[in-house]
Order: C-alpha cells, then sequence, then structure tokens
C-alpha cells in the first residue's frame, strides 16, 4: 500500500509539471496568533533562502475566529525574530469555504485542528489536508498550543523549522528532478 509520503510526493510532481504554477501553502492553528503564523514565517524564509519564492506562496489562517484581524502574538512575534524570522505584518485570518479549493497544501499543526477541517473539507480535496508533521520521520503527531503557557513558544519554533525544512526538501527534490 502507498505511504503517505508517496501520495504526496506523486501529488508534489504532478504540481510541479504545470509550468508556472506556484504551489499553495496554508499552514493552519486554532487562533492564528502563534503556531501557523509561526510556521509561515518560517516556511517563507526557507522558501527564499532556497529561491524558490516564485514557485512557493504561504498563507496563515485558523479554525477559530477570537482573534481575526489581529498581529500574532508578542511572545511569537519575539522568539521568531531572534531566529531571523518576521511575522510581524501577519494579520490572522480564518479558515474559509475556499481555502480548500485554492491552497493545494493545507497544514494542521495538531490533530485537533485538522478533525475540526476534515468534515469542512470537500471530499475532493480531503488529500490537501496534513499534519504539518507527515512529512517528518517523527512519531511526533502535533505541535503544541504556546499559548496559554510562557515558554512553549521556542518548541513550536524548533518544531516549525523542521518540519517546514523537510516539507521543503521533498519539494526542492522534486523541482530538481523535474
Ligand atoms: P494558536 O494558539 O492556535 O497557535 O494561534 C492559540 C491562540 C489563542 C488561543 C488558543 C490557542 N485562544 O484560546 O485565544
Amino acid at each position: 500500500m502507498a505511504s503517505n509520503q508517496d501520495n504526496a510526493k506523486v501529488h508534489a510532481v504532478g504540481l510541479i509539471k504545470e509550468p508556472g504554477r506556484v504551489i499553495k501553502v496554508l499552514m493552519v492553528c486554532l487562533g492564528n496568533i502563534c503556531r501557523s503564523p509561526t510556521a509561515q514565517g518560517v516556511i517563507e524564509k526557507l522558501v527564499f533562502d532556497r529561491g524558490l519564492e516564485k514557485a512557493v506562496s504561504v498563507d496563515s489562517a485558523g479554525t477559530a475566529d477570537y482573534h481575526v484581524g489581529k498581529n500574532p502574538d508578542p511572545r511569537s512575534i519575539a522568539a521568531a525574530s531572534q531566529r531571523g524570522f518576521d511575522l510581524s505584518s501577519q494579520v490572522s485570518r480564518q479558515v474559509s469555504d475556499q481555502d480548500f479549493d485554492q491552497f493545494d497544501y493545507i497544514f494542521a499543526m495538531d490533530v485537533e485542528n485538522l478533525t475540526v477541517l476534515q468534515p469542512r473539507c470537500p471530499p475532493e480535496y480531503r488529500q490537501k489536508l496534513k499534519l504539518l508533521f507527515s512529512f517528518t520521520e517523527q512519531k511526533r503527531l502535533s505541535i503544541p498550543d504556546p499559548y496559554y503557557g510562557d515558554d512553549g513558544f521556542e518548541l513550536v519554533l524548533d518544531l516549525a523549522e523542521q518540519a517546514c525544512h523537510q516539507f521543503l526538501a521533498h519539494i526542492a527534490y522534486e523541482f530538481s528532478s523535474k
């Protein structure tokens, strides 16, 4: 039986073989002020560093509307800034029905948010929904919510960097073997 990674690879190759096609990635958490903005900021820089900015575009959204219109949590902005990632211009929004059509990869930061997204997603787009950690070899599934503590922000960055790195390695490999 094909693994998730095999299926993802076939999906990526199909997208990359369409000339001029931009691969659109959506990062999703609960509030869209901590984890998914961090993942967005991390992957944006990695995309830029690899010269893939014309080929990969990134956005983020929340399954809840608690913080719509706000910038990311100042603790996320500060921690990310220490590592060279700029989250400061991001603005929180809620996931919309159009997102399932418009994005190629919709990455949930944890199992709870994946579970919220699944029934909302039209069946023909379900293969787009994944945990961000599905591209890693790790047993971990979720990036823990740092909002109610003070010390989870570094872990969010560690995990986002690791997972985004792996996803882009996968994408870049497909580009180089086009
Ligand atoms: P996020 O973190 O989902 O990583 O943005 C949270 C932000 C806000 C809340 C919960 C989680 N909240 O309950 O307001």
